[in-house]
């Protein structure tokens, strides 16, 4: 069986979150259960997507290449990105639908990281590692549980 690239997977994975955050924009306002289960599914496809890269992808990265200006630049933008998680996290508990500025906040943070990603780390590593190394990863990542707290 081929494996898929690793930046084919993630670039997936990216716009899959997009989608669950726009379907809790769109209900918010609406109907606020249903947003909520939209929120509770990007929420945790995010602490999972965020975890594959910190704890497999940029410690490869670094393996391969021997240097961390990329790698640590993105995780400082997965801590941005955390703070705006945590307070959508927390208005949503709440129930409050009041929540344009931290969703403009957040949305501008993950699109110029996963841009990044998109442009320079996942291609990258697609080219600096073999075929086994690739699997080895993707099946690290499988390992990572669904529901991150
Ligand atoms: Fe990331
Ligand atoms: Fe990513």
């Amino acid at each position: 069986m081929t494996i898929p690239s690793l930046n084919e997977f993630l670039t997936k994975d990216h716009n899959r979150l997009d989608k669950f955050l726009e379907r809790f924009q769109e209900r918010k306002a609406g109907n606020f259960v249903e947003a909520a289960e939209f929120w509770t599914r990007f929420a945790s496809a995010l602490k999972r997507h965020l975890i594959w890269e910190e704890t497999i992808l940029f410690p490869l990265f670094e393996q391969k290449t021997g240097q961390s200006g990329l790698t640590d630049t993105l995780r400082a933008e997965h801590e941005e990105i955390r703070e705006w998680l945590a307070a959508l996290d927390e208005k949503v508990r709440q129930k409050d639908a009041e929540s344009d500025h931290e969703m403009d906040r957040l949305v501008n943070e993950l699109g110029g990281h996963n841009a990044r990603e998109e442009y320079a780390l996942y291609p990258q590593l697609d080219k600096l590692l073999s075929e086994a190394e690739r699997r080895t990863a993707f099946e690290a990542m499988s390992a990572v549980p669904e529901e991150t707290p």
